[in-house]
């Protein structure tokens, strides 16, 4: 047997979740019960490949890999370890603060009302216009910093407080930077189509055309997908269609973010123009749900968002689930509807609010968000061979998950095989 080198082992995880049984990719069981586990796992990482060497009991790890000289064990006895969590819907680079709209909304103002009003997406787009790209720049590290710290490795992110060719371009410019030098994983999504911008409130279809003509030749070759918001009062179905078809011909993969504050049949158009995900779906309808199973494309829940928007509907994911449809969690980290950094908090909420299996929060926030994001092949389970991003969580059993609501339960994050918190 060939002799294994790594730099780092951990051993006597309470229970390590490999993940690495489920073989559908995304997971679209209606009932997950096998996260690959091991009890007294171990895992051995090399941090020059930051690869994972291999995964098993520690008896049997230990037998199997040398340590390099000058390389460490650590321990995880009382602990479990898991994939890092991937974050596949964010919006991470905006100016200014919406702090104060949390108030109006104490007293009663919905978010569409609070946006009426000059706040919402318009308000975040003039202070976005207006800052320096090096203040985006460190405010976005920032966020990115406290992600990390929650146990995020891989996220995507999104232009679209931009909303004109120079500061979309800004925005991905912006990210682009991050994507090289943070230690986080960045998938960067060109959201020109959040809103239509006030300059064009009267002319929709000039701001369309200067979208497509102009903004998607200028971005395409720093974003990976074309993402719109499909909505009463952002864009409609066959606005959303031009614009995800023209994205599709600069080589962009179509995301929406559907059904969210209403139904449109932004599901169906999903499905109709193979986007990757649709995200939100709060208002999704049966037949929504079946052409999404069909075509599998992954419903992206962003159920951190309709808790703090206070809405009585959350997304029918056990429907979903139970009809086929791949489901992944994420944030929805943004400027104004949803300012929390953990993917834990987001699974709690989903098994509370959404009746998900812890099973299934995990699954939905490992591996399945790696397929929103098609990144499946390289992260989201903890195999040989794939990327050494992992986590050890003070948690003794998976199942205690949810409990811990609103706590950073994540005690060490390894990140292509190097420790980057402890
Ligand atoms: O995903 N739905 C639209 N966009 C964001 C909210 C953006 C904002 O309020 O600034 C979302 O929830
Ligand atoms: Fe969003």
């Amino acid at each position: 047997m060939t002799q294994l080198f790594a730099d780092l082992i951990i051993e006597h995880a309470s229970q390590l979740l490999t993940l690495k049984t489920l073989k559908d990719k995304p997971v679209l069981v209606p009932v997950i019960n096998d996260l690959g586990i091991i009890e007294d796992g171990s895992i051995a990482v090399d941090s020059e490949t930051g690869r994972i060497v291999a995964t098993g009991k520690t008896e049997e790890v230990l037998s199997l890999v040398t340590l390099k000289e000058g390389g460490k064990r650590l321990s995880a006895r009382g602990k479990i370890v898991l994939p890092g969590f991937v974050d596949p819907h964010t919006h991470v680079v905006f100016g200014g603060s919406r702090i104060e709209e949390i108030n109006m909304r104490l007293q009663g103002k919905t978010y569409q009302e609070i946006q009426q009003a000059g706040g919402g997406i318009h308000f975040t787009v003039s202070a976005t216009r207006r800052a320096a790209k090096s203040d985006l720049l460190e405010k976005a590290e920032h966020i990115l910093h406290a992600m990390l710290r929650h146990g995020t490795t891989t996220l995507e992110t999104k232009s679209g407080y931009g909303l004109n060719t120079e500061n979309e371009l800004k925005s991905l410019e912006i990210i682009r930077e991050l994507a090289i030098n943070h230690v986080i994983d960045i998938v960067p999504t060109f959201l020109g189509a959040h809103l239509v911008p006030e300059e064009y409130l009267y002319d929709r279809k000039g701001y369309i055309k200067l979208l497509i003509e102009e903004m998607l030749p200028a971005i395409m070759d720093l974003a990976e997908f074309c993402d719109v918001f499909c909505e009463d009062k952002a864009f409609s179905i066959e606005e959303a269609r031009e614009i995800l078809l023209a994205g599709k011909a600069c080589g962009l993969l179509p995301k929406i973010h559907a059904e969210q504050l209403s139904y449109l049949g932004g599901a169906e158009l999903a499905a109709e123009v193979n986007a990757i995900s649709a995200d939100h779906l709060e208002y999704i309808s049966l037949e929504g749900m079946k052409r999404m199973a069909e075509e599998k494309v992954v419903a992206v829940i962003l159920p951190g968002a309709t808790f703090f928007l206070n809405m009585e509907r959350y997304p029918p994911v056990r429907d979903m689930i139970e009809k086929g449809v791949p489901v992944a969690l994420a944030t929805d980290y943004n400027a104004g509807s949803c300012w929390t950094y953990s993917m834990q908090m987001v699974m709690s909420l989903a098994c509370i609010k959404l009746k998900m299996t812890p099973e299934e929060a995990i699954v939905a926030s490992t591996i399945n968000s790696a397929c929103a994001l098609k990144r499946e092949n390289f992260i989201g389970s903890l195999e040989t061979g794939k990327k050494a991003d992992l986590l050890i969580c003070d948690i003794s059993d998976y199942t205690h998950m949810p409990f811990y609501f609103g706590t950073n339960q994540v005690l060490t994050v390894i990140k292509n095989g190097k420790i980057v918190f402890l």
